[in-house]
């Protein structure tokens, strides 16, 4: 009697849920979801499921709970082997084992190495040392029942949404705490320059959580990757740390990467500052002592780096003061453009940590902007020049003009009243 109430009371609750999850899901052709009378009683996951790409494969609740579809009894619904899938190891089993299932993945051209990869993760292998619940599986970052595919902007695992996603764990300091992890790492992503573009600027370019992490194999790169995951998208910069004492190091043991100057996730805008005193990330910060040889090398490329900065700015400025007298200087503009594009390469080149290799990209841009001002020189000079002649020749003009006037009053009237109206026209634009 309870039960037939359990099934009423159910039925009413969550009939138009039902009549929303069957016929409406999404038809790939042949693989639409398949009716079942479990969404009568569990309305709720069954209209998460109507809304996820799983159901437009036709994946329905008995491919991963098993159960009677056909029942409206809970007992024979559910029957002996409803699998609840309520421990994390069964859970990963169940989405781990479809997804790596080749045969049926292929239909889809989807990826079968989820499961593995996550077996090598963080994640992975405290899982397997000890089903330790606190670590991610597949439903922790993808949701349950409303499976979304990954470039959804609305999946928790979109870029947009990682920092929120892995946030729910590894922001919680007191979670973090157990395994001796650092939960700031999650705000200093979002307040440096990489989280603000692309959270601020949605620009696709940047990096999120699993770009440097990977997603299903998340692990912090080790110290050997570090330039390569940096690399993936700063490749110039990259191969000239590769040139450096500070990669040869690395390469034997030390660690001087691109996070010991700038930081995994703090990445704030570099400076030519860097260069100098012993402030954390400055070169001073390792190469203590004055009179180390990098020292020098620190202020030399500070040197060459805020030289030709200044030097184009001020050219800059210059052609700005000419632009607005009246000169055109579109050739000027492009030899600046040049410089400039010099400076980023010569900034660039400072991960040589060696002058030698900067010196001629610095030269280049100071040819640049010696050609700029050189060329802005020429063109103020003939601007001057065509003004004086401008004025000489108005003068005389007007010499000549009120000369011819007064020559036309003292010979008389009789020479004005005679002549044609053109003539007069020509005369008056003389005159003017
Ligand atoms: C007649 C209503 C009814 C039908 C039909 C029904 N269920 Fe349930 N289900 C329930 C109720 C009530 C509970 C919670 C009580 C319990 O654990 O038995 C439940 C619990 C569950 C749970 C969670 C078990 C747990 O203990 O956490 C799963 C999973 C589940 N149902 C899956 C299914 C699937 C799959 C189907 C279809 C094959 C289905 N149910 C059909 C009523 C129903
Ligand atoms: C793609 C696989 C998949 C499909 C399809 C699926 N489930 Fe589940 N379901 C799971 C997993 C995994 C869990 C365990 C989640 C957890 O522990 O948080 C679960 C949990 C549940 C629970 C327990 C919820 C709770 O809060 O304890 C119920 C009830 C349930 N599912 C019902 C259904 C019904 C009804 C359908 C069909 C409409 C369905 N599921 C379809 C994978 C699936
Ligand atoms: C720590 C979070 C996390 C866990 C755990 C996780 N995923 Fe993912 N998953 C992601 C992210 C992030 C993406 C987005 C793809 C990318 O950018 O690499 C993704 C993408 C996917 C995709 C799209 C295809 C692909 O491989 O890129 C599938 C399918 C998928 N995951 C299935 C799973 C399965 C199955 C599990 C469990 C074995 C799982 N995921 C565990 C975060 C996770
Ligand atoms: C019965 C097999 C099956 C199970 C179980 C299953 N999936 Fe899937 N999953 C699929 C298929 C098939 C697709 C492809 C659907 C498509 O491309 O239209 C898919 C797609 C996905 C995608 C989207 C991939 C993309 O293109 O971005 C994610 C993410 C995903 N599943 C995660 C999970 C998670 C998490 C679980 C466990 C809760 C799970 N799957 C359980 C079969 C399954
Ligand atoms: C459900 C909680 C949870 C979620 C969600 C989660 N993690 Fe984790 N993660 C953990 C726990 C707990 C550990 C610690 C495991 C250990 O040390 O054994 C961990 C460890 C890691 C580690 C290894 C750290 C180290 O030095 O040992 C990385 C990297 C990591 N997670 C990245 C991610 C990324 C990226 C995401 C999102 C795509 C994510 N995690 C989502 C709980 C989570
Ligand atoms: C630009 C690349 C990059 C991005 C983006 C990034 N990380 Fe990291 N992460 C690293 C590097 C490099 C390390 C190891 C060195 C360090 O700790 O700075 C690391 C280390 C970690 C660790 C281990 C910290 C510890 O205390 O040992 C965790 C956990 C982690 N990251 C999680 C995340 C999460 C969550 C996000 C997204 C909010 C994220 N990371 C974004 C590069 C990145
Ligand atoms: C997925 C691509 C990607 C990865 C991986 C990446 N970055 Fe970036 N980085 C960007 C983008 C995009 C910007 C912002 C645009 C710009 O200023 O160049 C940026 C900006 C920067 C800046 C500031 C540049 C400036 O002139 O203000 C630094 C420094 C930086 N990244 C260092 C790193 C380090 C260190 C790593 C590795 C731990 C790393 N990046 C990994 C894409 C990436
Ligand atoms: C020894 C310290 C040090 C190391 C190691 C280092 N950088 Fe830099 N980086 C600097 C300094 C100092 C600047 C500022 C240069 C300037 O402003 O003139 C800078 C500037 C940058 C810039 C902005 C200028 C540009 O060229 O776009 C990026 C991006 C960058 N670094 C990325 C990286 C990456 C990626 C790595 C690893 C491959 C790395 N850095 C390794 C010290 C370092
Ligand atoms: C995180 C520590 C660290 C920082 C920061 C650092 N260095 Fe180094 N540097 C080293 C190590 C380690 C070596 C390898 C030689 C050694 O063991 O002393 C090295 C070697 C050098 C060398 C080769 C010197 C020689 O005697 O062979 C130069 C040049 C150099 N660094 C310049 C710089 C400059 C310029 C900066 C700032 C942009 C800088 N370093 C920042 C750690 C650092």
């Amino acid at each position: 009697m309870r039960l037939t109430n359990t099934v009423l009371a159910c039925a009413l609750v969550a009939l138009p849920a039902s009549a929303q999850f069957s016929p409406q899901a999404p038809a790939r052709s042949s693989r639409a979801a398949k009716p079942e009378n479990c969404a009568v009683c569990h309305g709720k996951e069954a209209r998460e499921l109507a809304s996820s790409i799983h159901a437009n494969a036709g994946i329905g609740c008995t491919d991963c709970h098993g159960g009677d579809p056909s029942s409206m009894e809970v007992a024979t619904a559910h029957g002996k082997e409803l699998k609840k899938l309520a421990t994390p190891r069964e859970a990963l089993e169940s989405c781990g084992g479809c997804h790596s299932d080749v045969q049926r993945m292929r239909l889809y051209g989807q990826r079968t190495d989820q499961l593995s990869l996550y077996w090598t993760s963080k994640h992975g292998e405290r899982m397997a040392k000890d089903g330790d619940a606190n670590v991610a599986i597949c439903t922790s970052c993808h949701g349950v029942h409303g499976v979304l595919a990954a470039r959804d902007t609305r999946s928790p695992v979109h870029p947009f949404n990682q920092g929120e996603t892995c946030g729910r764990c590894h922001a919680d300091a007191t979670l973090m705490a157990k395994y001796g992890l650092d939960a700031k790492v999650v705000e200093q992503y979002r307040t440096s320059v990489h989280g603000r573009t692309l959270l601020e600027e949605s620009h696709p370019a940047a990096p999120s959580c699993a770009t440097c992490h990977g997603s299903h194999g998340a692990a912090p790169p080790r110290v050997a990757d570090i330039a390569q995951v940096c690399g993936q998208c700063h490749s110039v910069v990259q191969s000239h740390y590769d040139a450096s004492p500070h990669a040869a190091a690395t390469s034997k043991g030390k660690s001087v990467q691109c996070a010991s100057c700038h930081e995994g996730h703090a990445v704030a805008p570099p400076s030519a500052e860097m260069f100098l005193g012993d402030a954390e990330h400055h070169c001073g910060s390792c190469h203590a002592d004055e009179k180390d040889p990098a020292r020098a090398v620190g202020r030399e490329l500070h040197a060459g780096v805020t030289g030709l900065a200044r030097a184009i700015q001020e050219t800059e400025q210059e052609l700005r003061t000419a632009g607005g007298r009246g000169l055109f200087l579109g050739a000027e503009k492009g030899y600046l453009d040049d410089a400039k594009g010099l400076l980023v390469r010569a900034r660039a080149l400072t991960h040589a940590s060696s002058t030698a290799a900067q010196t001629d990209m610095l030269n280049r841009g100071q040819a640049a902007v010696l050609q700029t001002r050189e060329n802005l020189a020429t063109k103020a000079r003939i601007f001057r020049d065509r003004k004086i002649f401008t004025t000489i020749f108005g003068g005389l003009t007007l010499v000549f003009a009120v000369v011819l006037w007064m020559y036309g009053r003292t010979i008389g009237g009789g020479w004005k009243r005679g002549r044609t109206g053109s003539e007069a026209r020509g005369d008056s634009k003389h005159a003017a």
